[in-house]
Order: structure tokens, then C-alpha cells, then sequence
């Protein structure tokens, strides 16, 4: 007899039936050998309907249990401790005789395709410390009955497909330090007896569709680290003794219905602050200017929510990388609206600067120019920023998104931007921009999106644009450019979105090299100058879903080869000298929407259809 096969509580009974049932409680004893484990393993391989890699070959009669592949015994009794299949590829479900396996510590299962539900047995493993089964198909609800596994200290059951609340009682898992259910459909709110587990370090409960407000006892959770329930509809405010855990170096509450403020002190609350994301929520008033007392922030998110005022200075936030403001009501419109700019100079690793869509205005300062050479991003869009783009910003090599857009900036742009041989997106319309545009941005090689649309550039597009051989979207409209369309320029063949030079002042053919453009989804040539026929190639765009070339002087026969263009949604063809028959294949674009051939010297009937 091993009294260790045997449960506390177990042991009990059997001395109470002592005398009345002596060989009934035998039986219970022989039951729990490690002949029990082998039964069991073999039930939970019977579960497995696919096993890719083949590893549970391997659980065979030819060695014993101890041996097979991801399972580890106690040395002493030689019973299963770690069931370790992880990252398998395993199909099947976990089957309810795992209970018997009475001696389990951990259970990884993570990273398979378990499916159907959690076994409410795996309630019965009083043992079990670890239980990960994360980046599964499991379904159903998190099983009431884990809540009896009270040695559990990790819990992972994210992405995956469970359903209903979190258990209003898990806070009775007096040992757990992480819980993390991310990615799964859950609803109901947080249980407030989380604030009873102070052992608690880890809570990620991101994308799922929790709602209700955040429990104020988490501000007992004084162990707590990271806690994250972004993508959810969380409601209410942050409780104050939440943010007064000095033990959090992460709080995401990203994406949710959050109201209210921050508590002025936070910044002297939360010294080991590393990740602080509170985008996409309804916070308002100031950020507190404390902020600046967390000196180990690295992301700072606060975008896309009602945050007004003067941004203090950042001056401490050394390692900071990321600053995310966008699209909230910061600033004043004044000159010192970008001090904080000034103050970010010593942060070595900053890479992000996002403070589109306030209200910043001014000129940006030239101390920007001694922002660390590490920036990567700088997005000041649909601000009231006027002045010149500083020149120094062609020093920042690294940068690969510089966004201005929707400001009232002046001037030219500095031809130094052609260093900038890792930008990608280069955002400047609807700016007071002029002069000519500079050759120089056809050396920007990782160039993806260009747009420099509504304002006074003038002179020709630059053919070396057209070495800008990763372009997607181009974007020049609105301008006063003259002369012809560069045929190389025209027939790049990366322009996959869209490619917009209408209302300039373009002269010439459109270049039959168009014909090149077969990914493009959307062409506007109108209210330029442009003369001569349309060519037949445009034929060959046939991923266009829009064609603008009204306002110009195309004259001719709409070609045959328009009929290719099946996924047409939008054609405009107006305001020109085209003539003939109007097609009757244009009856065959089912996607239109929009045609218009008004204004031209069309003749005979309109097909019927
Ligand atoms: C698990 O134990 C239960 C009860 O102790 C028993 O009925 C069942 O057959 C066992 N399962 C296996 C696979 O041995
Ligand atoms: C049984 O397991 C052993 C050890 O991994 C393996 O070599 C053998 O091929 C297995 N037998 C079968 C029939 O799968
Ligand atoms: C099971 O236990 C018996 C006796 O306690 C022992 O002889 C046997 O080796 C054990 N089997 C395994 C696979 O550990
Ligand atoms: C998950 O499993 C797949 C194989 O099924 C493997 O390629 C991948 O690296 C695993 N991921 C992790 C995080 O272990
Ligand atoms: C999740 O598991 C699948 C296999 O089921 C694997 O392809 C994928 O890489 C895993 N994801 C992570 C984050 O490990
Ligand atoms: C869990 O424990 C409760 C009492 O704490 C008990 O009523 C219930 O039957 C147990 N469930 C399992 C599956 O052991
Ligand atoms: C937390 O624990 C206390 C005492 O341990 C208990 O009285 C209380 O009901 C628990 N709260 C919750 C919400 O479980
Ligand atoms: C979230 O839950 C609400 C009810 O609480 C339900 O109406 C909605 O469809 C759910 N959304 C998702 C994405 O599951
Ligand atoms: C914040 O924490 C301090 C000390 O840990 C405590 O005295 C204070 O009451 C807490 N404030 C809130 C709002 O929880
Ligand atoms: C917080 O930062 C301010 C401004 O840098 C500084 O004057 C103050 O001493 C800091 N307070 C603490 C407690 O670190
Ligand atoms: C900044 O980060 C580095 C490691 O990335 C760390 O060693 C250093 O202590 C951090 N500085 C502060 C002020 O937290
Ligand atoms: C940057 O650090 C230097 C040297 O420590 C210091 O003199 C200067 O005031 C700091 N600048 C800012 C903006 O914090």
C-alpha cells in the first residue's frame, strides 16, 4: 500500500470504512498504481485523432510509460508528473480520464489542435501547478471545476475559442500568479475576486468581449505586473489604486469604452512603468504631467481619445521609444505647443513620434533636429503647423514614415530628403508646399506611398521618380505641374493603389507604357491637358476598379480593349473630344457604379442594356 497514491482527504475515508469495507478501500489503493497513469495515457492518446510528427508512436508496450515521448515521472514512485506535447500539431481532444493521472504538476498542451471542450475532470488533478493550453481550438466554457486545482500558479488558456464568464470565483486560486485568457470570446466582467489573488503577477485578458468596469480591489493585486485587457468593451474608470501599484510595469487598456482621467500622481505612483497603452478610449483632461517621473516608460500610448492641453515636458523618459498622441486635442495652436519636442532630445531610443490629428500649431522647433538618429517615425498630420519643413530632418536616416499632411506648411521640400533611403511613406498633401519637386526623392528606393497632393508644386513630375521602383501609390493631384507625363514613370509596374495626377496642368499623350500598370486599382489623369487617343493598352490594366480621364482632350474611339477592364466600378470619360459608338461591351460590367461620357462627340444609340 502507498499511502502518496492516495489524496488527503481520501486516506481519510478509508480509515473511517476501516472494518466495514476493508476490501472495497484495497481496491481504491490498487486503482491509483501507476498502472492507472499508463490506462489513462493511453485514454488520452485514444482522444488524439491526428498526430502529424508522429510522437505518440512512441507510447508503446515496448518501454515503459516513463519513457514515452513529453511524459516525466516522479523518480521515487514512477508516477506521471509532466505531460509535455506541446507544439505537436496535435488534433483531438483531451480526454476526461486525465483525472486519473492523480500525481500531474504540469500539463502542456499549448499550441496544438485540441479541440471540444476542457475536461471539468481536470478539476480532480489537485496537483496541477502549470496548465497551459494556449493556441488551441479548445471550445465551450472555462470548466467551474479548475477552481478546485488550487496549487495552480499558472494558467494559460489564450487563443482559443472559449465562451460565457470567467469564473466569479477564481479568486479562491490563492497560489495563482498568471492568468492569461487572451483571444477567446468571453463575456460577463472581470470577477472581482481576482483582488483576491495577491499572488497574482500576470492578468492578460486581451481581445475578448468583456465588459462592466475594472473591479477597484485590483489595487490589492500588490504583486501584480502586467496587466492587459485591451480589444474589449470595458467600461468606467481606471480605479486610482490601480494605478498606485508600484509593482505594474505594464498597463494596457487599449481599445476599450474607458472614461475619466489619470490621477495626477501616476507618474510618481508607477516608478517601474515600462508599457503604459490607453489608446482608443474616451480619457480626457491633461496627461499629468508626472508622467515624466516614470523613467523606464518605453511605449507611452495615449492616441485616439479626448486628452486637451499643453503637453509637459517628457525630459526624464530616456528610454522612451514610442510616443503615440494622435488624434486627441492637445495643444493650443501656440509657439510653445512644442516644447515637449525640445524635451525629448535625450531620449536615445526614441523611434515613433505620433501627434497627428491635435491641435498643435506653430513652426516645429529646430531642436527636432537633435531628436535621436534612431527616429523612425515622425507623424504630424492634420495639425496647424506653418513654416518650413526643417531642413535637419534629412538627417534622420532611419526614417521610414514622415507624415505632415493637412498642415499649412510652406516652402519646398528640402532635396536632403532624398537621404532618407529607408522612408517608405512620405505623407505632405494638402500643405502650402511649393517650388518644383525634387529629382532627389527618385533615389528613395523603399518608397511605398507618396503623396503630395493640393498644393502649388509646379515644373514637370521628375522622371527619376520612376526609379522609386517599390512605389504603391502616388498621389501628386492638385497641383499646378505642367508638361508630360514621364513614360517611365507611367509604367511602373509596383503601382498597385492608386496613382493620381488629375487637376495639374499635364500636357502630352498619356503614355502607352499605362499598359504596364496591371495591379493598379485606380487611375485619375482628369482636368489636365492631355491630348491625343486613348491608348489600347490601358487594356492591360485589368485590376483598375476606377479610370478617371474626364477633363482633358482625348479624341478617337473608346478602344476595344476596354472591354477587358471586367472589375470596373467607376469609369469617367467626360469633358472630351472622344466620338464613335459608345461600346456595347460596357454593358458587361456588372461592378459599375459610376459612368459618366457626358460632354463628348458620341454618336448612334446607347446600348440598350
Ligand atoms: C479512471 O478512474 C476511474 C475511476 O477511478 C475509472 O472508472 C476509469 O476506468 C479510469 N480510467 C482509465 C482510463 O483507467
Ligand atoms: C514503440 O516505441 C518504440 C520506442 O519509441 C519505437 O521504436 C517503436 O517503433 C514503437 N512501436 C510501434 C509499433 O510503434
Ligand atoms: C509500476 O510499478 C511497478 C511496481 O510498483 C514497477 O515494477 C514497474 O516498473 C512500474 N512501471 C513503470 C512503467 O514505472
Ligand atoms: C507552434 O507549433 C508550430 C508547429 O505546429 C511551430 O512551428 C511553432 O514554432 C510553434 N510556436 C511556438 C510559439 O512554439
Ligand atoms: C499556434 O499554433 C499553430 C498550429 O496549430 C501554429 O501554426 C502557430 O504558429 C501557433 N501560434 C503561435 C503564436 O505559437
Ligand atoms: C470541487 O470542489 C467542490 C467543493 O469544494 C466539490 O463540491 C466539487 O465536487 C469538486 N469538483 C470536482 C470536479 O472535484
Ligand atoms: C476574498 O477573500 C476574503 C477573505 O479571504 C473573503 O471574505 C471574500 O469573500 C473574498 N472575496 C471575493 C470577492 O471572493
Ligand atoms: C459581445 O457581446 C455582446 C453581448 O454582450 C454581443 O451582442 C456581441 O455580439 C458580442 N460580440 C462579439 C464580437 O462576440
Ligand atoms: C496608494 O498606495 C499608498 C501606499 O501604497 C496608499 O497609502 C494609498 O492609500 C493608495 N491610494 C489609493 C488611491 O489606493
Ligand atoms: C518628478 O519629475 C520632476 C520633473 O523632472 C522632478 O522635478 C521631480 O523631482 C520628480 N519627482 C520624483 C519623485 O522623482
Ligand atoms: C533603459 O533600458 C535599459 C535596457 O534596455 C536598462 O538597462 C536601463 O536601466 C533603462 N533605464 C532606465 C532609466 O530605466
Ligand atoms: C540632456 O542631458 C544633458 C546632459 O545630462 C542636460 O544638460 C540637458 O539639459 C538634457 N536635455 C534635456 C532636454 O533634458
Amino acid at each position: 500500500m502507498k499511502p502518496v497514491s492516495l489524496s488527503f482527504a481520501e486516506f481519510r475515508s478509508c480509515h473511517l470504512l476501516l472494518g466495514i469495507a476493508l476490501a472495497l478501500c484495497f481496491n481504491r489503493v490498487s486503482s491509483t498504481t501507476n498502472e492507472t497513469d499508463r490506462l489513462a495515457l493511453l485514454a488520452f492518446k485514444a482522444g488524439i485523432s491526428k498526430d502529424p510528427s508522429g510522437v505518440l508512436s512512441s507510447w508503446n508496450d515496448s518501454i515503459g510509460f516513463c519513457q514515452w515521448y513529453g511524459v516525466m515521472c516522479s523518480r521515487r514512485h514512477q508516477r506521471v508528473t509532466i505531460l509535455d506535447l506541446r507544439s505537436q500539431g496535435l488534433f483531438g481532444s483531451i480526454s476526461p480520464h486525465i483525472r486519473n493521472i492523480s500525481f500531474l504538476r504540469e500539463m502542456l498542451l499549448q499550441n496544438n489542435s485540441f479541440n471540444q471542450e476542457i475536461p471539468p475532470q481536470v478539476g480532480q488533478l489537485r496537483r496541477l501547478r502549470i496548465l497551459r493550453l494556449h493556441n488551441n481550438s479548445l471550445i465551450g466554457n472555462i470548466p467551474k471545476n479548475i477552481l478546485n486545482c488550487s496549487n495552480l500558479v499558472i494558467l494559460w488558456l489564450g487563443k482559443n475559442e472559449l465562451t460565457g464568464e470567467i469564473p466569479r470565483e477564481l479568486g479562491s486560486l490563492l497560489k495563482l500568479r498568471e492568468f492569461l485568457v487572451n483571444g477567446n470570446n468571453l463575456i460577463g466582467s472581470m470577477p472581482s475576486s481576482i483582488g483576491n489573488l495577491s499572488s497574482l503577477e500576470i492578468l492578460y485578458l486581451r481581445e475578448n468581449n468583456l465588459s462592466g468596469s475594472i473591479p477597484q480591489v485590483l489595487g490589492h493585486l500588490k504583486n501584480l505586473q502586467y496587466i492587459g485587457f485591451p480589444v474589449n468593451g470595458v467600461s468606467s474608470t481606471i480605479p486610482s489604486s490601480l494605478l498606485n501599484l508600484s509593482s505594474l510595469t505594464v498597463f494596457d487598456a487599449s481599445d476599450n469604452q474607458i472614461q475619466g482621467t489619470l490621477p495626477t500622481s501616476i507618474g510618481l505612483k508607477l516608478p517601474n512603468l515600462e508599457f503604459f497603452s490607453i489608446w482608443g478610449n474616451q480619457l480626457e483632461g491633461v496627461i499629468p504631467p508626472s508622467i515624466s517621473n516614470c523613467t523606464k516608460l518605453d511605449m507611452l500610448q495615449l492616441g485616439d481619445n479626448r486628452f486637451s492641453g499643453k503637453v509637459h515636458s517628457l525630459e526624464n523618459l530616456y528610454n522612451l521609444s514610442v510616443l503615440h498622441i494622435f488624434g486627441n486635442q492637445l495643444g493650443n495652436g501656440e509657439l510653445e505647443d512644442f516644447n515637449f519636442l525640445c524635451s525629448l532630445t535625450n531620449s536615445s531610443k526614441l523611434r515613433y513620434v505620433e501627434i497627428s490629428r491635435n491641435k498643435f500649431g506653430g513652426v516645429l522647433p529646430t531642436c527636432i533636429s537633435n531628436l535621436s538618429i534612431t527616429l523612425m517615425g515622425f507623424a504630424v498630420g492634420e495639425n496647424q503647423i506653418y513654416g518650413k519643413i526643417p531642413k535637419e530632418i534629412g538627417n534622420f536616416i532611419n526614417l521610414e514614415v514622415l507624415s505632415m499632411n493637412l498642415n499649412k506648411v510652406s516652402g519646398v521640400i528640402p532635396s536632403n530628403l532624398g537621404n532618407l533611403r529607408n522612408l517608405s511613406k512620405l505623407y505632405l498633401s494638402d500643405n502650402n508646399l511649393g517650388g518644383t519637386i525634387p529629382s532627389s526623392l527618385g533615389n528613395l528606393s523603399k518608397l511605398i506611398d507618396l503623396l503630395l497632393a493640393g498644393n502649388n508644386f509646379h515644373g514637370q513630375i521628375p522622371p527619376p521618380l520612376s526609379n522609386c521602383l517599390s512605389l504603391n501609390l502616388l498621389d501628386l493631384s492638385n497641383n499646378n505641374l505642367s508638361g508630360a507625363i514621364p513614360p517611365q514613370l507611367m509604367g511602373l509596374s509596383s503601382l498597385a493603389i492608386i496613382m493620381n495626377l488629375s487637376r495639374n496642368h499635364l500636357t502630352g499623350v498619356l503614355p502607352p507604357e499605362v499598359g504596364n500598370l496591371r495591379t493598379l486599382t485606380m487611375l485619375d489623369i482628369s482636368n489636365n491637358l492631355l491630348v491625343g487617343e486613348i491608348p489600347s493598352s490601358l487594356g492591360d490594366c485589368t485590376s483598375l476598379t476606377s479610370l478617371r480621364i474626364g477633363g482633358n482632350f482625348f479624341h478617337g474611339l473608346i478602344p476595344q480593349s476596354i472591354s477587358s477592364l471586367g472589375g470596373i466600378e467607376e469609369l469617367d470619360l467626360s469633358c472630351n473630344n472622344l466620338s464613335g459608338q459608345i461600346p456595347e461591351f460596357l454593358t458587361k460590367f456588372r461592378s459599375l457604379k459610376l459612368l459618366n461620357l457626358s460632354y463628348n462627340n458620341f454618336e448612334g444609340m446607347l446600348p440598350r442594356e
